[in-house]
């Protein structure tokens, strides 16, 4: 399957593709971790990613769709994947449908994490990555409203986005998440051994 997770900063994307990529046994693709991976490496995308993502900042389009056409390419991904901050802007969405459309294939679930602003700078403040101080995350978070919910908007008409209440512990959105997975998967998903 190709699952996309959508959310705001905060939302779990991360923490809860981790536990879902176990059982649908496909690759994790998080762009933000494969920019972190080249930011530290400071290969050429990793010194001009560096300066968008401190500042809180959408990489351009332009990299992170040559970074991720290039990635599902992988004989990994044969089987599908899941993808964590991608596609994060309209353009993302529009030009990964052709490259998917180019081999037949297509999104089979848009999963959006939906949690309270409020619980999301509690959530970012006590984690302390480079990019959670105050003054980065509400810039995130203005450009997720700004450029990323539009995204969900995009895929509704196909019948394949389930918003999920990211709130509570991290195992029940883990529950909510399985569910709707099973549904989108027609009961695919393997069972818990
Ligand atoms: P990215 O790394 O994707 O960051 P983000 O979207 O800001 O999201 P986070 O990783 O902060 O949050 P998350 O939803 O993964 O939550 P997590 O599970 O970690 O992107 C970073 C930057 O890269 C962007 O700003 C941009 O510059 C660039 N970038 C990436 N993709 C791009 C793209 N497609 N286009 C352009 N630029 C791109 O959880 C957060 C915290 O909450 C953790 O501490 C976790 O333990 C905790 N937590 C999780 N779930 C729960 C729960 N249920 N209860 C309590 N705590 C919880
Ligand atoms: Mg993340």
């Amino acid at each position: 399957m190709r699952i996309v997770f959508v959310g705001p900063p905060g939302a779990g994307k991360g923490t809860q593709s981790a536990r879902l990529v176990s059982r649908l046994d496909v690759p994790h693709l998080s762009t933000g971790d494969l920019l972190r991976a080249a930011v530290n490496e400071q290969s050429p995308l990793g010194k001009m990613a560096d300066e968008y993502m401190s500042a809180g900042r959408l990489v351009p389009d332009h990299l992170i769709l040559k970074l991720i056409g290039e990635r599902v390419l992988r004989d990994d991904c044969a089987d599908g994947y899941l993808l964590d901050g991608f596609p994060r802007t309209l353009v993302q969405a529009q030009a990964f449908d052709d490259v998917l459309a180019e081999v037949g294939e297509s999104i089979d679930a848009v999963i959006e994490l939906v949690v309270r602003h409020e619980v999301l700078v509690k959530r970012l403040a006590k984690r302390g990555r480079s990019d959670d101080t105050p003054e980065v995350v509400s810039k995130r978070l203005r450009g997720y409203e700004e450029q990323t919910r539009v995204v969900t908007g995009y895929y509704q008409d196909r019948g394949i986005v389930f918003r999920i209440d990211g709130e509570g512990t991290p195992d029940e959105v883990t529950a909510r998440i399985e569910r709707a997975v099973a549904e989108a998967s027609g009961g695919r998903l393997r069972r818990p051994n």
